[in-house]
């Protein structure tokens, strides 16, 4: 087995290699930062694959900046559209495997039952239709493909993240709004990586599209006072609810309301765990190294 991680200096890349390195897969993995490997390269990809005797891909290369996809539209369509398409196809003339990473922005988020698999998609912002448009010809081209859609990711060894905004918001202001609109189930970027390696570490590969979000939902509200709480900072700051309507003010991309994920499906045919997210929470923030 030879394992190729795309995208592997963003956060789900940075937890994978971590989590990868002290597994027994370790040593059968290429990480491939977007420098090393533009997933549109097709070429590069092919010969990457031959080169190395690649078996399987796991694709965290996504463009994933919600409101600049705005303006940005065929930017964004160009790597999780488009791209993904090339390397579908690379992929699969070679008889490589694929897990590539979706997102709870598929959904309009009209609902208050967490969403299953076989959900309706119907995405509200660009980058949430580039996503499932991805999804749709990922699974048309390679349909041996496993497909995870999971939600509000977060890996504090990177910046760009809520936790990581809202603590470092909490050292340079006093006063914070945050929306108490927006509910979903936060997901600490290791937990995936230990599900991702499971899925890999099974003899048995079993396609199609699955959910993985830590257990339990929130606000945006709530996560908010959750981080500052277990990282030491609740009297720093005052946190203000308020609502997405507010907030926005016209800029921006719209984001679903409601996106939790229904997680049975993975848990029940991979087995893997779904810790509640204030206990992955509170681990993200107590090991983190700063
Ligand atoms: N973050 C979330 O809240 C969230 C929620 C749900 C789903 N997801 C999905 O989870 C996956 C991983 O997300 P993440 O948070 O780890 O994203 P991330 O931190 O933004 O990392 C994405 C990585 O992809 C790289 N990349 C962009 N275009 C590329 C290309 N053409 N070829 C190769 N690499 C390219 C980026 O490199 P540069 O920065 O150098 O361009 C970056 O290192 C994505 O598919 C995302 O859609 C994320």
């Amino acid at each position: 087995m030879k394992i190729l991680i795309t995208g592997a200096n963003g956060q789900l890349g940075k937890a994978l290699r971590k989590v990868f390195e002290g597994s027994p897969l370790g040593s059968s993995v290429i990480y491939a930062s977007h420098a090393d490997l533009d997933i549109a390269n097709g070429e590069q990809l092919s010969r990457l694959i031959e080169d190395e005797g690649v078996t399987h891909i796991v694709n965290c290369a996504a463009f994933t900046d919600v409101d600049r996809a705005e303006d940005n539209k065929a930017d964004c369509t160009a790597v999780n559209n488009d791209a993904l398409k090339k390397l579908a196809i690379a992929a699969d003339n070679h008889g490589v495997k694929i897990i590539h990473i979706s997102t709870d922005f598929v959904f309009d988020g009209q609902t208050h039952c967490a969403y299953s698999e076989s959900a309706k998609a119907n995405p509200v912002s660009h980058y949430g239709a580039s996503k499932r448009a991805g999804e749709t010809a990922l699974l048309a081209l390679a349909p041996e493909s496993i497909i995870i859609r999971t939600s509000w990711l977060y890996n504090l060894d990177s910046e760009n993240n809520f936790p990581a905004k809202i603590i470092s918001k909490a050292h340079s202001e006093n006063k914070l709004s945050v929306v108490d609109d927006q509910i979903g189930s936060p997901t600490n970027a290791f937990d995936l990586a230990r599900a991702i390696l499971k899925i890999l570490s099974t003899p048995q590969w079993f396609p199609g599209i699955y959910h993985y979000c830590n257990s339990g939902l929130c606000s945006r509200y709530d996560f908010a006072k959750a981080i500052l709480r277990l990282a030491g900072l609740n009297d720093r700051v005052e946190l203000i609810p308020v609502s997405s309507d507010n907030f926005a003010a016209g800029s921006g991309a719209m984001r679903p309301p409601f996106s939790a994920l229904n997680t049975s499906k993975i848990r029940l045919t991979y087995g893997v765990e779904t810790p509640h997210w204030v206990d992955s929470l509170d681990h993200a923030i107590k090991t983190w190294q700063h």
